[in-house]
């Protein structure tokens, strides 16, 4: 989703922007542009498309300065174009504004600045919010007071950095629920909306808090609160593995990362399996064992991928743990209302930390009184500051805009959650055991099936030309059906859907023809005969048959037109395994068509609006 860079130092800016804005490509978005400032003049150049026509752009029209903004922007008001693209320059040409978040009342504040002679020359929310800071300015060089006099007029959310021609060498940013941070370097400082923009200037990092505005010159800066007043923020170090961000021999990022889960698991696991109590254990809870047993009910708020973890989440905690659980989209959850009484554990799941939606679920259980807790991958995120405890996920940073590893770090969290809960009441010393050592065995397990690549390479042939593909699970692998359905529609545009095993005769059978496969995820477990027959059923039809089935499953094997294997594992684990084929599996589909894999259209990696 939309990126923002801001610089201002000893060196030239664009080239430090472009840098930073490419490091944010992997979040999805469709124009980019910058803004800088040279000998008191403002340089604007914006374009749809990628940042590479940015940076042409830039090879003919150069934007001379050592202070500037830029940004990537994903459409939400307008389309994609250049004039649509930020920066968004105030009335008179006095300030360049960039924005991350939706301006609700835009409608409202267009009007009243049209009706003052205020010509816009976008479709966006953003424009009002150039103007409104380029009339509160007026003759004025007082930046931050202008910026900071305006914000109260804005409903929505925002992440913004400005600049303007009367106070070079400054940028001022500001947050309301659309992520900022700002890099302390030497002689320079740089704000963005993502740490990974700026983490090869500096590690060392400020997150701004919500109602936070923040000057920054070369040399100093100055955090301010709408309330609170003059702050004096946390400096938080963020570790960088240098090669995070490269492809290591790899096509494409999504293809690296999927071959990073053996490493995701064992690290999602590392420290917190007790095998000697046959348990697990989680340090960043904040709740005892007493208050962890006194639970009743636990609710997952999640979106996407992490939404599909939370129903495997669903099943494991179930089955282990014999706890009620409900999952629940955070987009509905936050305005449903829902009863949840003071024995209810309420989790929030979230690769980035920062999608609205999740956050908004988070927020709305925070105000109904409730401890919530986090399951989250990014290090100082919103979310994972906002909750009462958490898990992390230590995945590391994951790129591809679908999520891969994040899954199964997420599977892995939640399988060892089961578990703890699980021997908290019923779940006998060995059953705990028996469960440690299956997650024990996972990472060896999963290399072993990333070796079968080429044949999920030849299966993939039989989907490219389909229009659309069913994708049936039963029990647990009903939500992985749903998680291979969603990274197919994702990254090749093929149509997919994901239903449970039976439920298919239920209405989705009357699309099975020749030309619409079926993608089983079929290990063997207590109900595989019943699903043998449901593959029975779509061969009737003549349905392609895709399946993923325990290896040597000749039942199996002899109904399907492709067969991808899996280990014999216990059913507890399968997920964790069986994922793995489906993700290969959307990979080479959208390879073989030709597909943008890393940068999938209208996607973004994180969803910072509603
Ligand atoms: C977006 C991404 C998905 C992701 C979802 C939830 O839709 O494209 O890949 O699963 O957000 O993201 P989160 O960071 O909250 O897990």
């Amino acid at each position: 989703m939309c990126g923002i860079v801001g610089y201002t130092g000893a060196h030239e800016a664009s080239p430090i922007l472009l840098a930073g804005l490419r490091r944010l490509e992997y979040r999805g978005y469709d124009s980019s542009g910058i803004a800088t400032i040279s000998d008191s003049q403002m340089i604007v150049r914006k374009k749809s498309g990628r940042v590479r026509v940015l940076e042409e752009a830039l090879v003919v029209e150069p934007a001379p300065g050592s202070c500037g903004i830029s940004h990537t922007r994903w459409a939400t008001h307008g389309p994609a174009t250049d004039r649509n693209a930020h920066p968004h320059v105030g009335h008179g040409g006095t300030v360049a504004v960039v924005h991350n978040g939706v301006i609700e009342n835009h409608s409202s504040l267009r009007k009243e600045l049209e009706a003052r002679g205020i010509v816009f020359k976008s479709q966006t929310d953003t424009e009002v919010i150039a103007h409104l800071i380029a009339v509160e300015l007026g003759d004025g060089d007082d930046l931050l007071a202008a910026v900071e006099a305006i914000l109260p007029r804005l409903e929505g959310t925002y992440g913004l950095a400005v600049v303007s021609p009367r106070c070079p060498g400054q940028v001022i940013g500001a947050r309301l629920g659309s992520p900022l941070v700002l890099g302390l370097g030497e002689g320079e400082h740089l704000i963005a909306s993502d740490p990974v923009a700026i983490l090869p200037h500096t590690s060392r990092v400020a997150f701004l808090q919500d109602g936070e505005v923040v000057r920054v010159t070369p040399h100093d800066f100055e955090i301010r609160h709408r309330e609170r007043g003059s702050i004096t923020p946390r400096i938080d170090r963020i570790d960088w593995k240098p090669d995070a961000g490269e492809l290591s021999g790899y096509d494409h990022y999504m293809q690296k990362e999927i071959h990073e889960q053996p490493d995701t698991v064992r690290d999602a696991c590392r420290g917190r399996l007790r095998k000697a109590e046959g348990t697990a254990y989680f340090g960043g809870l904040n709740m005892s064992p007493r208050q962890l047993r006194g639970i009743r009910r636990v609710v997952f708020a999640a979106c996407g991928t992490s939404w599909h973890a939370a129903l495997v989440g669903e099943y494991l905690i179930e089955r282990l743990a014999r706890l009620p659980v409900e999952v629940e989209y955070a987009s509905e959850f936050r305005y449903r209302n829902a009863p949840l009484d003071s024995r209810t554990l309420v989790f929030v799941l979230s690769q980035s930390g920062e999608t609205a939606d999740t956050l908004g679920a988070l927020r709305e259980a925070t105000r109904q009184g409730h401890p919530t807790l986090a399951i989250c991958n990014t290090v100082g995120s919103t979310i994972a500051r906002e909750a009462d405890g958490g898990i992390y996920l230590h995945a590391g940073h994951e790129v591809g805009v679908a999520s891969t590893k994040a899954f199964s770090a997420q599977v892995a969290v939640l399988t060892m959650l089961a578990l703890e809960l699980g021997r908290l009441r019923h779940l006998s010393f060995p059953d705990g055991v028996a469960v440690v050592e299956a997650l024990e065995s996972v990472p060896d397990l999963i290399a072993e099936v990333l070796k079968t690549e080429p044949i999920i390479a030849r299966a993939a042939e039989k989907l490219t030309h389909a229009q659309s593909a069913l994708y049936l699970g039963r029990d647990i692998h009903f939500p992985v059906a749903l998680e291979g359905a969603l990274k197919l529609k994702e990254i090749s545009y093929l149509h997919a859907e994901g239903y449970p095993t039976a439920e298919m005769k239920h209405g989705p059978i009357a699309l099975i023809d020749k030309q619409t496969p079926c993608v089983f995820v079929a290990p063997k477990g207590s109900l595989h005969a019943k699903t043998l027959s449901n593959v029975e059923e779509v061969r009737a039809r003549l349905g392609p048959i895709i399946s993923v089935g325990t290896e040597g499953d000749e039942s199996l094997m002899s109904l399907s037109d492709s067969f991808l294997p899996i280990p014999d594992v216990p059913e507890i684990i399968q997920p964790l395994l069986a994922v793995i084929p489906l993700q290969l599996l959307a990979y080479h589909v959208a390879r073989l068509r030709g597909c943008d894999i890393d940068k999938p259209r209208n996607l973004a990696k994180s969803v910072t609006v509603e």
